[in-house]
């Protein structure tokens, strides 16, 4: 009987390095990969995501709709029937609404269509690595004293770096969960607009915010507004932001996206939102109101420190990122390091959860506390021998 051979063993192949591939722009070695690593936890708080998803009936809702979806065609070229509805649903002009699978592939591209990216310092690390993966020229401008806008050193880099480009601003600012005032962003999009650039205001987090600028951006070709389905809709894992712009904007970065981009499964959940979009506001009442919670109860901790915030999320101060991460993980608890931007030592970003969720967060930074406190008592006493 001749024996079959099995299938080749991966161990076994010699896959050798990307060295000897010299396909690829020679910069892109150089990048580090997303900072994010997947993790096991009971208690998942690491992602800014929604603790609640779609309702139940709504779930089940959709589930018809994907039964009777064709998936063997492809979707539309730029989910033009989804366009429509958010046109509608945003009181925007239909041309000027681009829809993407995640703002993040929105950001990516127009990185790639700018001239040049200006950003500030820290911020959401997508418009940096979106910017140097394309080999677009970017530069940041530190932000000021307690997270807030440096005005004039950012009105000086829009006159100053030419040709123009795009500059992006989180707003509500991640990670410090600040909110910008509208009139102050908006004497920055007037130096933008002074100067040829676009100014991109992302807005991931705007339900969680006091206010919004989709008003000032009305009619205003340099400034775009940025929004995701992924936060205060539940929606992450459906993947799906959108931006709002003038017509000319809008068409050249639907360009940049891959056509039929947007898949079937996609289009069904965010439609479906749009017509039950009731649920949204229910949960963000629910987030505020645990982030207002979390924020006082973590006033008597005695060595962590939350800064206010205007998200979904709270960034909070530890004497060391590391040993707080991994004290959260022993105990079920799910963060996110952020102590590798500039002026972010010792920091964490916790999402708001569930209320039992949070207690659970809570109990376990108060127990770490005690712990801390413990170790040092002890380290006092073999100090004393
Ligand atoms: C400021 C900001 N913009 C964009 C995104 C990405 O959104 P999406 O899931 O739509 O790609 C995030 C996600 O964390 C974010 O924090």
């Amino acid at each position: 009987m001749r024996r079959r051979l099995g299938p080749v063993q991966p161990d076994f192949i010699a896959w050798g390095t990307i060295g000897d591939v010299k396909a690829f722009k020679p910069h892109l070695l150089a990048i580090s990969d997303y900072p994010y690593s997947a993790r096991q936890a009971l208690i998942k708080l690491d992602q800014n995501e929604s603790p609640y998803g779609l309702p139940a009936e709504l779930k089940s809702e959709l589930a018809q709709r994907l039964q009777a979806q064709p998936l063997n065609r492809y979707p539309q070229m730029h989910a033009e029937a989804l366009v429509e509805r958010l046109a509608d649903f945003e009181g925007w002009p239909q041309e000027g609404v681009v829809v993407g699978p995640g703002s993040n592939t929105i950001i990516y591209a127009l990185a790639g269509a700018a001239q040049r990216v200006l950003d500030v310092e820290p911020s959401f690390a997508h418009y940096r690595r979106s910017a140097e993966l394309q080999g677009t020229p970017y530069q940041a401008v530190p932000l000021a004293e307690g997270f807030s806008l440096p005005r004039e050193e950012l009105l000086q880099a829009l006159a100053a770096e030419q040709p123009a480009g795009v500059f992006f601003l989180p707003n509500p600012h991640t990670p410090s969960g600040n909110f910008f005032a509208p009139e102050l962003v908006y004497s920055l999009c007037e130096g933008a607009a002074q100067h040829d650039w676009l100014m991109i205001i992302d807005e991931a987090y705007y339900q969680f915010a006091p206010a919004d600028m989709k008003r000032q951006a009305m009619g205003q070709p340099h400034l775009g507004i940025l929004r995701t389905f992924s936060k205060a809709w539940g929606l992450a894992g459906a993947r799906a932001g959108y931006l709002l712009a003038s017509a000319e904007v809008a068409k050249l970065v639907r360009k940049l996206l891959p056509p039929f981009g947007v898949p079937s499964a996609t289009v069904l959940t965010v439609e479906l939102a749009l017509e039950n979009p009731g649920y949204v506001a229910e949960h963000v009442e629910k987030v505020r109101r645990e982030r207002e919670r979390l924020y006082l109860e973590l006033k008597a901790h005695p060595s962590w420190r939350a800064y206010p915030s205007h998200t979904n999320f709270l960034l909070v101060a530890t004497p060391d990122a590391e040993t707080a991460f991994q004290a959260l993980l022993k105990r079920g608890v799910l963060v996110r390091r952020q102590d590798h931007l500039p002026g972010l030592e010792g920091a964490i970003r916790v999402t708001i959860g569930t209320p039992v969720e949070n207690d659970a967060f809570l109990q376990a930074a108060f127990e770490i506390a005690k712990e801390e406190e413990l170790d040092k008592e002890k380290d006092d006493a073999s100090g004393e021998d």
